[in-house]
Parts: structure tokens; sequence; C-alpha cells
């Protein structure tokens, strides 16, 4: 909307700056008029009544511009070019890995060489994981950030960094690192100024002078790290004050009520865009605003700040995506897209976090009805955003989705929650998963999942059993999650080492700055001589990056896998297989899933209800042409196998 004062008001900002804003400049110029009304209404919203509104707005005024005067011409030609082909990032042409770049290789400067090994696997999109300076044994995986500008000298320089940019750039690949939005580390310059009294950065905090409202927040918030971290305040000694911290008590959430840290961060999200990094995964948006009596989550304040980011990033760097990290409620996880007239307009991307928790459940049940029950939700994901689909990362498996998704299938959910964790837990008398609970809470019995894919796909006891059949069904099971989360739509990612099947890793319980914490079991620390094994045909680690390789190219080979809201699941009238088509124009593909450790029978009458029945299919997978049966013939499907059937 057109707003005389607000309008003239940026004018004469820009112009103060000396920006060209109509000659060269006159792109990110109507880029700020464009969204001028939308970012106004967003930040009166938050900080309206705040005392410093007006200071800090003009202030924002200038991050912005400065950072898009500091973008370099070749991000800013980058951006126009991702601009100029629709919606970049729902392409069938991107496969994403996330690693720890020590344990993977070291250091930046070793990242450069393994450029090949990517292509090789096809991987052409990566997510670093926390490289910015954090204390160590205090760092919660690098998500403990005490200098974001920083690169920790555990892993080189920010000149690594940007090397390694530049020669990704040039391979075409992308990149995606963190920005660890709701805490410092107690280690940051702010946390050091706060505790040295100064209360314009105690102000940067939830700091308090004794227990009443921390108590008081408390009563309502729910644990993140029940065992290594009880609670959600941690008393600081040196100002004799009690600050919030969610998680770790190392970890101090940011008071984003403050719009001074709103400016400050946005500073540092933008210094992040301009080193090119194409997809910012916003760490733990659903905390970023806390208010006392509520859970703290998903509040929409929270919504508001993700969506003022939004704008922001689209005016200064408009080729930068934004992931929202929200591992919460299937309903929740949702409106991180934004709702109503911000619907599109917040995060570009979330986690598939519903769907990978029901894989899981299917795989352990050999049940797909939860998997089915959870897809209404699943499938509200607004045009024009996109997924991030995986089976594994370097956090646990939460079984938050619904409870009436489990008892729509007719379990009992607590008793099925119980059978899963005890599943995975590794405490099932039949189950072949080796895996760990992480964060038990004793008061609510309630508990996530470690472990490596390999490990609960059962490898890790095949292998130690020696027991071929064993070890054939865990690689099979390996590649229907895979293949699953592949080709629903949205960007996989996949977990380093999981492309080759590593099992756990227990070689955290010796270091007592992970002990605590059993997600590192499934952080592995890559062996390259075991890495190379994938070149030896018949091996396991040959077996499973081949056929992961080729998953990755079937993905690029098919136009309708890009994510344009064209998935339609299927009613398959078998309980241990799911299946959903993927159509486009003409083209359709049948993928059907049997999560079943027997074969499972599809009557043919299952594939003819959407539209033109197929008479040929071709299964991309196998390379077989199967002539479609009568209705009441069937289609099997051996155990735990997978099929990509296009109509021919
Ligand atoms: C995110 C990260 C997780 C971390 C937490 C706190 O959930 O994925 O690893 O512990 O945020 O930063």
């Amino acid at each position: 909307m057109y707003n005389y004062s607000l309008h003239q008001h940026i004018n004469q900002s820009l112009l103060k700056m000396e920006l060209d804003i109509t000659g060269k400049d006159n792109l990110f110029y109507t880029r700020f008029m464009a969204n001028a009304s939308a970012l106004r209404s967003l930040y009166t919203d938050l900080y309206g009544s705040h005392q410093k509104a007006e200071e800090v707005f003009n202030a924002l005024i200038n991050t912005i511009s400065q950072a898009y005067i500091n973008r370099p011409d070749a991000l800013q030609k980058a951006d126009l070019i991702k601009q100029q082909n629709g919606i970049w990032f729902l392409s069938n042409d991107i496969t994403g890995m996330s690693l720890y770049v020590d344990r993977f290789c070291g250091n930046l400067a070793n990242m450069p060489a393994k450029l090949d090994y990517f292509k090789e696997l096809g991987v052409n999109f990566l997510h670093l994981m926390p490289i910015f300076e954090s204390p160590q044994g205090e760092s919660d995986g690098g998500y403990a950030v005490s200098n974001f500008r920083k690169v920790d000298d555990r892993f080189g320089t920010l000149e690594d960094l940007q090397t390694l940019k530049a020669k990704m750039s040039a391979e075409q690949m992308y990149l995606m690192v963190d920005i660890v939005l709701n805490h410092t580390s107690y280690r940051h310059e702010w946390a050091e100024k706060a505790k040295g009294g100064d209360k314009n950065y105690q102000d940067y905090f939830y700091m308090f002078d004794d227990r009443s409202l921390p108590d008081a927040y408390e009563k309502a918030m729910p644990e993140i790290f029940p065992e290594a971290a009880p609670g959600s305040f941690t008393y600081v000694p040196e100002c004799n004050k009690w600050v919030m911290t969610v998680f770790h008590n190392y970890q101090w959430d940011l008071n984003y009520k403050n719009p001074v840290v709103f400016n400050a961060m946005l500073d540092n999200i933008l210094f992040y865009a301009n080193l090119g990094i194409d997809i910012l995964r916003i760490d733990a948006p659903a905390f970023i605003w806390k208010e006392v009596g509520t859970s703290c989550q998903n509040l929409p304040q929270a919504h508001t700040l993700l969506q003022l980011i939004k704008q922001c990033v689209q005016i200064a760097a408009p080729g930068m995506a934004l992931l929202g990290e929200a591992i919460v409620a299937p309903k929740e996880i949702l409106k991180y897209f934004g709702t109503g007239l911000a619907t599109a307009k917040e995060c570009d991307f979330a986690y598939n976090a519903t769907q990978m928790a029901v894989q899981w459940d299917a795989l352990a049940t050999g049940d797909v009805r939860v998997l089915m029950a959870a897809q209404e939700e699943v499938l509200k994901k607004p045009y024009g955003t996109s997924w991030i689909t995986y089976t594994r990362c370097h956090d646990d498996i939460g079984l938050g989705y619904e409870d009436y998704m489990i008892s729509d299938a007719g379990f009992n959910p607590y008793e099925h929650r119980k059978f899963l964790k005890e599943y995975y837990g590794g405490t099932h008398p039949v189950s072949p998963a080796t895996g760990a609970l992480f964060s038990v809470n004793p008061k609510t019995q309630d508990a996530r999942i470690s472990g490596s894919l390999a490990s609960l796909c059962g490898l890790e006891k095949a292998l130690a059993a020696n027991h071929e059949t064993a070890i054939n069904t865990a690689v099979q099971k390996i590649l229907l999650m895979q293949a699953v989360s592949f080709f629903l739509g949205g960007v996989p990612m996949l977990f380093y080492g999981d492309e080759l099947g590593y099992t756990n890793d227990y070689s955290y319980l010796e270091d007592p700055g992970k002990s605590y914490d059993n997600r590192w079991m499934h952080r592995p620390v890559i062996d390259w001589n075991k890495n190379d094994q994938i070149h030896i045909e018949g091996s396991i680690e040959q077996r499973i990056f081949t056929a992961t390789q080729q998953l990755i190219k079937l993905r690029k080979q098919l136009p309708m896998i890009a994510d344009n809201k064209n998935i339609h699941w299927l009613n398959i009238y078998n309980i241990h297989v799911a299946g959903y088509i993927r159509a486009l124009n003409e083209k359709k593909l049948f993928c059907l899933y049997n999560f079943s450790n027997r074969a499972s029978y599809l009557t043919w009458y299952a594939l003819k209800e959407h539209g033109i029945p197929p008479t040929v299919l071709f299964d991309h997978w196998s390379k077989t042409t199967y002539t479609v049966g009568r209705d009441d013939e069937y289609f099997i499907l051996a155990p735990y196998s997978f099929y990509l059937l296009e109509q021919m």
C-alpha cells in the first residue's frame, strides 16, 4: 500500500547513502518500495510501543541498505538469475548433504578437494553444520555461537569458507549455513558485557534479579533437554541474576522484544547472505519469542519476526532462501510458511519432520496407516514453498506427531509410542534396530530417538552377527527410507555417512564435552579408507552408495519430481504399502513403497482410479516394464521394496 511519509522517509535515507535509485540501484529501490509497507507494519506490530522504535527503525533501513551496498556484484547477478528462473529452489535438480566439516574432512581448507566426491554422488547442495566460533566442550555441536562473524579456528578461516564457496559456485553447487537465532553462547561478547553489569546488554537477554519470573515462566515451559539441562533458567553469579536458557545452560536466549537485538541479528543474517549463502537455516525459530504463561514456542510474534526477516532479506539479498528449522507438531510446522495474507511469505523451506517421523513409524510397524493419516496436514504446504525431506539428520527423531494420527490408524497413542521407543531404543526383544533414547523426560515419559540411519535399519546388528540375509534386509530398508523422501517433493537432504551406511559411532562417550549427549552416536567421524570401499564391487558401502547415486540421478531425470504441489497420495487398499502419484502435464509417476517384511499384493485396480488408467508401466528403479493386469489380478511388491513406475 502507498504510504507517503514512509516512502519519502526511505527515499531520503537511500539518497543520503548515495544510492542511485533511478539508475544502477533501481532494482534494489523497487524492492524496497514494494516491501516497505509490509516491513513497516510487521515492525510496528512487534516494536510499535517500544521507546526505541523509531530510532531502531531508522537503523534497520541502514542495515538493509548497507547490506545491499556490500553485496558483491557476482551475488547480485546470481540473485537476478535465480529470480528469472521461476522459483529456483522447487527444482528437482537439487540434492543436499548435511555434514560436520571437522568430522567429514578435518577443516574447510580440505573441503574443495572433496567436491568431486559430492559430484560423483550427485549432491550439489551442502549444509555445513555450524562453523562459527563456539567454545569447545560447551558448544552443542556449534549451536552455541560466541562470534557470529568469525569462523572457529577448528574449521579454519573466513577466507577458507570464501574459497570453498567460490569453488562451489563455479561447480553450480549451493551452500547452506545456520544462523543460530534463538541464543548465543554465554561467552559471546554481548553475554560477557551483560555479566559485567552493562544494563544495555542485560537487555539483550531475558535476565531477572530473582526467581519469581523464572518460576512463573517455567510453569508453562516444556523442558528441551530434561536430562542434560533441566529447567529453562540459569543463575549467573557474575551479576547475581537469572538468565533464560531454554536449551543448555551455556546457551543464553536472546530477547527479541528488544528491537536493538533484532537489528543486530539481522545484520548477522545479511552478513551471511553476502558470503553467498543460498539457503539460510534459521535454527530453532519456534523459540524466538517468549511470553510468560505460554509454552514459549510457536507464538504468533515468532511468526511476525520471521516474516519481518523475510521482508528484509528479500530487499537486500533476494537470492537467499530461508529454511525455518521448526521441529514441532505437524499443524505448527505448516505455519512457518506463513498464514493468511502472509502465506508463502515467511520461511521458504521447513523440514518435513512429520513425514520423517511417520516413515520411521511405518518401518517399525510395517503398517502405513499412521503415515497416511499425517498426510492431510503435510499436504497443506503452500505453493512456492518447499520441504527439506530427510530420513536422518544430526538431531534425534521426535515422535511429536499428533495422537489422532495414531488413533485414526487404530492404535493406542501411548502404547504405540512406547513400542516405537522400545523398537528403536534397543530394548525391544525382536527389533533389529540399534539406537538409544534421547532426552527422556521422567515426568512425562516423553523421549526421542538417537541412532544412525543404518543402525536404526538394522545394519549394525546384522554386521555384528555376520548374517547375510539380515544385511540385505537392512540395505533394502535404508534405500526404501531414502526413496520415499527423495521423490516426495522438496529438496532431499542426506546426512553425511548415510550415503554409504555408517553405523553408530560410540567414541563420543570418551569425550566429556559430548558424552552427555547421545546424538553424537549418529554424527560419525569419516574414515576415508572406509569411504574408498564405494569403489569395491559388492561391498556394503558400494551397494548403498551406488543405489543412492542412482536415486539422485533419477530425481534429476524426472521433471514431475520438482515440487509443484503435484503430489497425490493413493488409496492403495493395502495397509503395508504407501504410494503417491507425481504428475506433470501428461507425465505420471506412480511411486510405491512396501514397508512390510513380506511380499505385498496390490490389486491393479488401485492404480486405475486416477485419470486415464495405465496399461504399461516402466519402473525406473529396476528398469522393468510391466503390463497392467486385470482389476482382480495383483502387482506383487517384494519385501521392503519400492517402485518408480512411469505411465507409458
Ligand atoms: C536445533 C539444532 C540442535 C540444537 C538446538 C539448539 O534444534 O538442530 O542440534 O541442539 O537447535 O540450538
